[in-house]
């Protein structure tokens, strides 16, 4: 699938990307939607390359599958199930049929559900039986964590809500050290998952309902869930009133449009909610629209499939160098790795190349400090993805801002020119150096450079801008899953370590002994135990 295009880029191997790096090149790889710039300029691609890897998507029939998801068809195949988060920002387009009924005036009315529940726990007419809500905790994993959790950190500017937590981890130290900074009567407890079965979540909520319990009389009626198990919210208490569901249509790792993203609506209010709505909206309908060449998410995609499958770059790094986006590449890990982490394609076969990428990051400048020695003179190729707004929302501090931004172009251009040892040599003769020492000192300084990086510049971390980028991300990892023919919207591989830890439970606590279980596991089970497990 990939032959011609390796077989180009040895080709071209020994160019430069700063060499043709100009203004008509900036231009020529480099795509807009509204006010966002995508600036692919400083990569390998070229204009035989790009029109190659345009042509894998008519060869994938990439147009088809997306069409097929956005009409409601069971795309997610391992599953028997349609694949429509687009259906839950759809604030004003035509009908979205599954199996023979159409879902938007359901998912309109969960919204409007939702808008009045959030209005209501933040106008305090909604309140605990100690007063007005203070404190908002959700208890989920996965998606029904990493989305709300990362937004309601990226858009804290927004935020004039009650304070939200998230807790995630069944490890007891996350919920205790959650619950020992709020009141229990004053706090909302927002049970998310998808299913109500995840043993982190539950061990999680009953904890939290236990703790409540303590302090107010009636603690259920300080829960809310969101999950599409109705069934199960009922049994755990949750009044249906307080139950925002949703459909198996939903990908966990896709949720957060939709009742999932309850605590961001809490903390922002519905309104700028909506924006963000919008703005993945404004995505879906570009990605629906425009050409391949012109299209954000297909050539975000490209660029990814260029550097894992053609260049062989197993990492991709996401640096924002927007402190508030923090929490993106931990929520990228799971939306990327978990959707196109395959070695199967659909039909059951092995799959002919790489699958996708390890997404790693930290934002900019705090990497600088730490991992970047390794992008810049390592021996590996970490191919980089640099996000940056023209404004944050600290006026005063603009100065700061600026600062920021020049660490960020920074980076890129050090990344793509490098220093060659010449230079490196006449910095070293500068400061007095000479003879072998000279050499050996220039040659630690010495930047390869040519290394790739994109950048995605947006103006301000709004609410809409926010929900662009979400959309961009997921339509990007779509294409890259369509192109490898792989089954995006399944996790199977989340499975066996549930089942093992299950199976594992009653040996850590004493009532089974370890005699199945391999050595090492043997031994680290009489270690733990020996020492208080
Ligand atoms: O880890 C697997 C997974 O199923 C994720 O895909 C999902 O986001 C997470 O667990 C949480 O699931 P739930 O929302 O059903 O609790």
């Amino acid at each position: 699938m990939f032959s011609e295009l390796k077989s180009h880029h040895a080709g071209i191997a020994g160019r430069r990307i700063a060499d043709s790096c100009d203004g008509a090149r900036a231009r020529a790889f480099s795509l807009s939607l509204g006010e966002m710039l995508f600036d692919y300029s400083k990569t390998g691609i070229d204009t035989a390359a790009r029109d190659m890897l345009i042509g894998l998507l008519d060869a994938a029939g990439v147009a088809a599958k997306r069409d097929a998801m956005f009409a409601g068809r069971p795309i997610n195949e391992t599953e028997g199930r349609a694949v429509l988060h687009t259906a839950l920002r759809n604030l004003d387009g035509g009908p979205v049929m599954v199996d023979g009924v159409d879902v938007i005036p359901g998912v309109r009315a969960t919204l409007a559900r939702m808008e009045d529940f959030a209005d209501q726990v933040r106008s305090g007419t909604f309140a605990g039986q100690g007063g007005a809500i203070t404190d908002v905790v959700n208890i989920g994993i996965g998606g029904s964590d990493l989305g709300p959790a990362m937004a309601v950190r990226a858009l804290a500017p927004y935020h004039d809500g009650p304070r939200c937590h998230f807790v995630s981890n069944v490890d007891p130290a996350d919920v205790a050290a959650v619950l020992r900074a709020c009141d229990p009567a004053t706090t909302l407890v927002i049970v998310a998952s998808k299913t109500f079965t995840t043993i982190e979540t539950m061990t999680n909520a009953r904890t939290a309902k236990a703790w409540m319990g303590q302090a107010v009389t009636d603690p259920a009626a300080q829960f809310a869930a969101l999950s599409t198990a109705r069934d199960k919210t009922a049994a755990f208490g949750i009044d249906p009133e307080r139950v925002f569901g949703f459909e198996d249509w939903v990908g966990g790792r896709y949720s957060m449009w939709g009742p999932i993203g309850l605590s961001l609506m809490i903390a922002i209010g519905p309104d700028a909610f909506r924006a963000f709505l919008r703005g993945a909206q404004a995505m879906d309908d570009h990605f629906r629209a425009a050409a391949w060449h012109e299209n954000m998410p297909a050539m975000l995609a490209l660029v990814g499939l260029w550097h894992n499958q053609v260049c062989g770059h197993a990492t991709r790094a996401v640096l924002p160098y927007d402190n508030n986006l923090a929490r993106l590449p931990a929520y990228l890990q799971q939306l990327e790795m978990e959707s196109n982490g395959k070695g199967v394609s659909m039909d059951g076969a092995d799959l002919p190349c790489d699958s996708g990428p390890v997404v790693w990051g930290e934002p900019g400048t705090n990497g600088q400090h730490a991992f970047y020695q390794l992008i810049h003179q390592g021996t590996r190729i970490v191919p980089c993805e640099f996000l940056i707004a023209a404004r944050g929302h600290e006026d005063a501090l603009h100065h700061q801002h600026q600062l920021l931004i020049a660490n960020c172009l920074a980076q890129s251009e050090a990344l793509m020119r490098g220093r060659s040892f010449d230079e490196a040599r006449a910095i070293m003769a500068a400061k007095g150096l000479t003879g072998a020492e000279l050499d050996r000192q220039a040659r630690h300084r010495v930047f390869p450079g040519n290394r790739p990086s994109v950048t995605l510049a947006y103006p301000q971390l709004t609410p809409y801008v926010l929900g662009q980028i979400i959309a961009l991300y997921e339509h990007r990892v779509f294409v890259e899953g369509a192109v490898l023919g792989i089954n995006s919207y399944d996790q199977w591989g989340v499975e066996l370590g549930k089942e093992l830890a299950t199976a594992l439970q009653p040996v850590i606590e004493g009532a089974r002994d370890a005699a199945d279980k391999d050595g090492s596991t043997a031994q680290l089970v009489g270690y733990l135990r020996k020492n208080g497990a």
